[in-house]
């Protein structure tokens, strides 16, 4: 279209000239482009947010001579029953086909049956349920379906990182708290000695203050609120007409001495709060990406406007799948073997050995209380990074690409988990991922030991 309509002008203009043929050709050309790319541009929601740690920092660490304890996926078998029900469910014709838009029927009965256990109350499985791609897509969904352009939203930092955008998408604007620590001289450094200043999450509430995205166990500080934590934040809520988006991806992954509470149970906040799950995180197959929101009917139908107008329905035999996996371990929630409580044991005796590998080279973790992460500062190891290209990137960013480079290992900048304002202030921090196999972990202390010796 464009080359016929600069010949038609030229020769409409009769420019035999060869010069003067390319400079109205380029001027031709220059005006062409500035008036498509203006179309090219992007919408205004997403501007600024095309940053992404998991794109980045996965590609780094797709070299397979690379041990990675970075993002938080399980190389530990999944259960056998859950892959065996999903193969079988694969022979089954109707169970190929769309399924209810809401959740598959199966998949929400079970789910009510679940957490109706858990908080005391009857569940309505076509009402107070909503089944979603993974978890992101219950957070999508609920801010989407929930917050207005000129709210706003607090956000507790560190963040698992798709808050921020989300909100920004929204068109509203996040209010971050940090979560700190009080100075430890010594001693050993623990989640729990992560804590928000009460007074300063005070301040944050104001009459424009749509929600706050709680998130526990805590991705990655590996914080496990008590219950002083949430009746303190449910206080607040209830003061300020405020919903709480309650991100519990980790419920099951809870470690010895400590215990999951569901802020949707505490007084008045049901009917403010939802609550999200995420079979990735609860069966160890976080390729399977469903997850859950459940809540009052009033807060979950606008949710359900938001699926049916973007993705529908989710995987109908993933689902399928699904229901029958919740199905076996409910009947055996006391058991041993019920992976709600096999895998936390698994994964405590996993954390620990993290724990001490890491202290063992000089570095002082935050030994986590639940979560499969562990952040370490790693500023102690004093690494040359003299030769990193990108200098205004943040310590840990550096730090992580360098020892992926160098060291043959990959973890997560805790910088990815806060606002602009408060990298600073996590910078030394990186997450290494303990969901691993033994001979995975094995080859990471390898690494660590060996360079720890040739420090020393
Ligand atoms: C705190 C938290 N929320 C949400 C998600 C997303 O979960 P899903 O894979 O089910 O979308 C993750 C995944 O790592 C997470 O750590």
């Amino acid at each position: 279209e464009y080359f016929s309509m600069t010949s038609l002008a030229c020769s409409m203009l009769n420019r035999t000239n060869l010069i003067s043929n390319i400079i109205f050709f380029l001027f031709l050309y220059c005006y062409t482009f500035q008036k498509m790319s203006l179309k090219f541009k992007n919408a205004k929601r997403i501007e600024g947010l095309d940053g992404n740690v998991w794109i980045e920092f996965t590609k780094l660490a797709a070299d397979p001579s690379v041990v990675n304890l970075g993002q938080g996926l399980p190389d530990i078998p999944p259960p056998l029953y859950v892959k065996e029900e999903l193969s079988k469910i694969a022979a089954i014709d109707s169970l190929n086909q769309y399924t209810r838009g809401f959740g598959h029927p199966p998949l929400v009965k079970a789910l009510s049956c679940l957490y109706e256990k858990l908080y005391q109350k009857q569940i309505d499985p076509n009402k107070e349920i909503l089944v979603t791609v993974g978890a992101y897509g219950s957070l999508f969904s609920a801010i989407q379906g929930l917050i207005d352009e000129g709210d706003e939203v607090i956000i507790i930092v560190p963040f698992y990182d798709c808050y921020e955008p989300m909100v920004k998408m929204a068109g509203a604007t996040p209010v971050y708290i940090s979560l700190r620590s009080k100075p430890m001289d010594g001693k050993k450094w623990s989640s729990s000695d992560w804590t928000l200043d009460p007074k300063e999450l005070a301040s944050k509430f104001n009459s424009k203050t749509k929600a706050i995205i709680l998130n526990t166990p805590h991705n990655p500080i590996g914080k496990v609120y008590t219950k002083e934590e949430l009746q303190l934040i449910a206080d607040l809520c209830i003061k300020h007409d405020t919903l709480c988006i309650s991100d519990e991806v980790y419920e099951w992954l809870v470690y010895s001495g400590n215990k999951h509470l569901k802020i949707a149970t505490f007084p008045g906040m049901w009917e403010r709060t939802i609550t999200i799950g995420s079979a990735g995180k609860t069966f160890s197959v976080t390729g399977w990406k469903l997850g859950w929101s459940i809540g009052p009917y009033h807060l979950i139908k606008h949710l359900q406007t938001v699926q049916q107008n973007s993705l529908y329905t989710c995987a109908t035999p993933l689902q399928e799948a699904l229901a029958q996996a919740f199905w076996t371990d409910m009947k055996r929630m006391d058991d041993p073997e019920c992976y709600f409580n096999s895998l936390p044991k698994e994964l405590e005796v996993k954390r620990d050995r993290m724990a001490h590998l890491l202290e063992s080279v000089g570095l002082k973790p935050v030994v986590p209380d639940g979560g499969y992460f562990i952040i370490a500062d790693v500023s102690l190891l004093d690494a040359d990074l003299s030769d990193m290209k990108n200098s205004n990137e943040p310590y840990d960013y550096k730090f992580v690409k360098w020892m992926t480079k160098n060291k043959k290992l990959s973890a997560i900048p805790v910088s990815a988990f806060c606002n602009k304002e408060t990298k600073l202030q996590f910078e030394k921090f990186v997450r290494f991922c303990f969901i691993k196999k033994d001979s995975t972990l094995d080859a990471a202390e390898e690494i660590i030991k060996a360079w720890s010796r040739q420090k020393s």
